[in-house]
Parts: C-alpha cells; sequence; structure tokens
C-alpha cells in the first residue's frame, strides 16, 4: 500500500539527553528536507517517536503512544519507530503493531529521509545497522538557532556491559567522535545563539581522539568567545581521570556540576552489575574531584533491587549517599531487560520490598537536595535564563549547580547576574543584581 508523502512532522523523544539530542538531529534533517515543523496541538503527516529502551516502562510506553495517533476518522500519520527499542525489537515491533510504518535505529537516522521515502512507496522500511561510517558525518549542518543551553553529542555507545543495562546493546560499542566535527559544531551552536554547551556521550569521559581527552576538548571550547558555560554527561567512575578532575578547578567556564553514577553501595551488588569499582573507590573519587572543585555539585544514579540485594546491601547504599550529600540524583527500580545477564539471575527482589527501599532512599536524596538548595541562600551567582516561568514576566534558568532558578526580569538566552533569596526542595528563586553606573 502506498501512502502521501509528509510535508509536516512532529518528533516525540523519550529518553536520555542523548535520545534528544538525536531528536534534534533528526527533526533538522526532516526540516533540511522541505517539511515543516507541526504546530503544539496539530496533527502532523509524519510522527517520530524516539523511544527509550532503559527500563520496562519506558520500553513498553511507544505501544500506547503508536496507539494514541490514531485519528478519530479512523486515519493516522506516517508512523517511524527510532531510538533504543527500535534497536532492541526491530521487526519485532512491526509484528506487534501494524500502525507503525518505519523503524530506524540511533545509530542509522541519517538514512530516515530513504526510509520514509521507501514507506511511502509501499515497501519495507526497517534499518537497524550499525554501520561502520558513522552517522554524523552524513547529516546536515546545524539549524540556524540554537537554544540557550545545546546539546552536543561526542561520544556514542557503551563497552561496559554492567549487567542490567541494555546500552551496549542498542548503541553499540563506544565511539568517538573526531575533534574537528565537534568543534565545528560546538562553533556552530555557538554562532546560533547557544551560551552552553553539555558534551554528552554514555560514557563522556571516555571520550578519546588523536591521543587527546575530554579535559583537552573541553579547554579548547572554552577558548570559544560567545560560549559562557561547558557540561559534560554521563561520565563513568573508571573514566574520571587527572586531567578531567584538574579541568574542574582550572577551567572557569566548566560547570561546577558532576553526574558520576555509582549505583549502589555494596560491593557485592556492585561486584554482580559488573560495575568494576567498589564504593570506596568511588567515594575517594569524588573526594579527589571536590579537593579539585569544593563548590561542585554532584548527582549520581541508583537502582534499588538488584537481583540477590539484601537489606544489609541497601543499608550500605544509604551509607554511600549519607557520605557524598548529593545535590541531585537520579533512582530506579531495577528492571529486568531482555537479554542482560542480570534478567535471569537468581534472588530477583519483590517489587514491595523494592518500592520500600526506593521510597526511602528517594526521601534521603531529596532531604539532600533541599539542603543543598538552602545552602545556596545569600549567594551571587549566574544564571543562564532557558525558558519562560509559570507567570507574567517570569524566568527559570540554571544556576551553574543546575538548579533551576526562578528570576522575575530578562529575557530568554540572558546570563544574568543573580542573588539567590529562597530555596525550595526543587527549585530557587532569584532577584537580578543591580548593574553599578558605569
Ligand atoms: N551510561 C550511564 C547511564 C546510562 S542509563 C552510566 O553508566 O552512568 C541511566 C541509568 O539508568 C543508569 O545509570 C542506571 O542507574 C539506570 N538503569 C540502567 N539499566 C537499568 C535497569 N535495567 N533497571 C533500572 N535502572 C537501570
Ligand atoms: Fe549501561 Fe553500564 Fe554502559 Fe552505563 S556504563 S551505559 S549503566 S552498561
Ligand atoms: Fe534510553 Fe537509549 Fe538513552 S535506552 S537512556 S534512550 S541510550
Amino acid at each position: 500500500m502506498t501512502r502521501p508523502t509528509p510535508s509536516t512532522y512532529r518528533v516525540k523523544s523519550f529518553g536520555c539527553q542523548m535520545n534528544v539530542y538525536d531528536g534534534e538531529r533528526m527533526a533538522e534533517m526532516l526540516a533540511a528536507r522541505g517539511l515543516t515543523a507541526a504546530a503544539e496541538g496539530e496533527d502532523a503527516d509524519l510522527v517520530v517517536l524516539n523511544t527509550c529502551h532503559i527500563r520496562e516502562k519506558a520500553s513498553e510506553k511507544v505501544y500506547s503512544e503508536v496507539g494514541r495517533l490514531r485519528r478519530e476518522d479512523g486515519s493516522r500519520p506516517l508512523v517511524a519507530v527510532a531510538g533504543c527499542v527500535a534497536q532492541a525489537e526491530g521487526e519485532e515491533i512491526r509484528r506487534r503493531t501494524r500502525d507503525v510504518d518505519i523503524v530506524v535505529g540511533p545509530q542509522a537516522y541519517h538514512r530516515l529521509p530513504g526510509l520514509i521515502d521507501t514507506a511511502v512507496a509501499g515497501g519495507h522500511a526497517v534499518d537497524t545497522d550499525m554501520p561502520a561510517d558513522s552517522k554524523f558525518g552524513a547529516l546536515p549542518g546545524r539549524a540556524r538557532r540554537a537554544a540557550p543551553s545545546a546539546f552536543l553529542t561526542v561520544q556514542e555507545g557503551c563497552d561496559k556491559f554492567c549487567t542490567y543495562c541494555v546500552v551496549p546493546y542498542t548503541r553499540g560499542a563506544e565511539v568517538s567522535r573526531p575533534w574537528g566535527q565537534i568543534m565545528d559544531e560546538a562553533r556552530a551552536l555557538v554562532d546560533a545563539g547557544a551560551r552552553e554547551i553539555t558534551l554528552l556521550g554514555q560514557n563522556v569521559n571516555a571520550w578519546a581522539h588523536d591521543g587527546r581527552y575530554l579535559h583537552d576538548l573541553i579547554e579548547a571550547m572554552a577558548g570559544l568567545s560567545g560560549l559562557a558555560r561547558i557540561r559534560y554527561t554521563t561520565s563513568h567512575p573508571n573514566d574520571m581521570h587527572d586531567g578531567l578532575i584538574a579541568a574542574h578547578r582550572d577551567i572557569d567556564k566548566l560547570m561546577p556540576f558532576l553526574h558520576l553514577p555509582v549505583q549502589s553501595g555494596s560491593d557485592r551488588i556492585l561486584k554482580a552489575m559488573n560495575r568494576s569499582h567498589d564504593a570506596d573507590s568511588y567515594l575517594r573519587l569524588i573526594d579527589r574531584v571536590r579537593a579539585a572543585r569544593p563548590d561542585i555539585a554532584i548527582s549520581g544514579d541508583y537502582i534499588v533491587g538488584f537481583p540477590g540485594e539484601t537489606d544489609a546491601d541497601f543499608d550500605a547504599t544509604l551509607k554511600v549517599v549519607e557520605r557524598i550529600g548529593h545535590a541531585q540524583a537520579f533512582s530506579f527500580k531495577y528492571s529486568p531487560r531482555p537479554g542482560t545477564p542480570a534478567a535471569t539471575m537468581d534472588g530477583q527482589v519483590e517489587a514491595q520490598v523494592m518500592d520500600e527501599r526506593l521510597k526511602r532512599l528517594q526521601a534521603l536524596i531529596g532531604q539532600q537536595q533541599h539542603a543543598f538548595n538552602l545552602a545556596s541562600v545569600g549567594r551571587d551567582t549566574t544564571v543562564l535564563l532557558e525558558r519562560a516561568g509559570r507567570h507574567p514576566g517570569q524566568l527559570i534558568g540554571k544556576s551553574p549547580w543546575l538548579q533551576s532558578v526562578v528570576v522575575e526580569q530578562g529575557a530568554i538566552g540572558d546570563l544574568v547576574d543573580v542573588r539567590i533569596s529562597a530555596a525550595g526542595p526543587n527549585s530557587l528563586s532569584g532577584v537580578i543584581a543591580q548593574k553599578e553606573a558605569a
């Protein structure tokens, strides 16, 4: 069956920041091909569901989303499933639902335009290749306008094979993009209005190219005059080298924030997770980072209820969290993922136990986050304004420590001097500093 050629599109991203970045690149590619973005709330001829496979709940979402795309008259848009579910399930998606026309994996989405042509002609449009040539060289240049805070993927894939995780299978092996290509893209983003760039990778601190490392890249990027702030995420403890730690001391534009997942505080569980670090080495690493940059905000990821996790193991996690003192952190119930070693391990933890552990962990992290926010009150700092607030005239931006700050003046894209006036559990209020007369 042939279908009409789409002229409007919408891309919906459900996953991590890298998945959001991929969504932006797909949107730019469709725009470069002459399609226009469907307005908010309006029907699109082509919908790209850019999916995430990390936990079961995220992964199943795609099917309810597909169902929701059916219109009242029974018709539906051209539907593409992209992202990590596409990679993991491939053909299976089209067996489960006939309402998907295109399946395209995270390393093949530069071929989306061709797949659209194939689908329109009624052909077979499934592409989950991991081609040797990286997609990046085949993508069009970045859009002419960028948000104040922009993402830039520098590293893809993962070779770590934590026993619970699908990423090494959905994203493939660790690959670093070349230096020149990244710097060109950074310049394009700054020219397009970005004031902050977040360098992305599943293991971003493993980035290396021609004998240069992530801190070299950050240093070079700090030389771009229009760029005010640099961040990077997500890092792995085993790739957190001295040069990067020193960069937190030496490079002003590098923001004092580190997302460094430890996952568990129990060495026994860390071993079963194949994390190849223990709790103590992680804590010593945090101490070294704090010695270099005392005010650094530490974020992390935790999994509760990994197979075999006992009360004592969980207590060890709480202890580690107490030792760290997070500015924020993410925590998840363990979700068994098809094809991963942990899914078939003995000692799967009951849902009720997981719920209870997650609640306790989140309460502790929440307290720490609130305490971190309260400690910011009275500080003079900078805020990059990123979006409109709830009330007229209000704007929301980010502090250097990635806290959301609400201010009453300014324009999106401004980097303003602010005194923090109040703190809640999830955000701060700030007053714009009056500029002294020149
Ligand atoms: N590469 C990053 C994280 C990628 S996934 C890193 O290693 O730090 C983001 C987070 O999802 C992980 O840090 C982990 O906490 C969580 N996660 C991954 N697989 C999971 C699973 N099967 N169940 C629950 N949480 C999981
Ligand atoms: Fe997944 Fe571990 Fe790789 Fe992170 S390091 S992406 S958790 S396998
Ligand atoms: Fe999800 Fe894939 Fe990112 S599984 S977390 S979208 S790498």
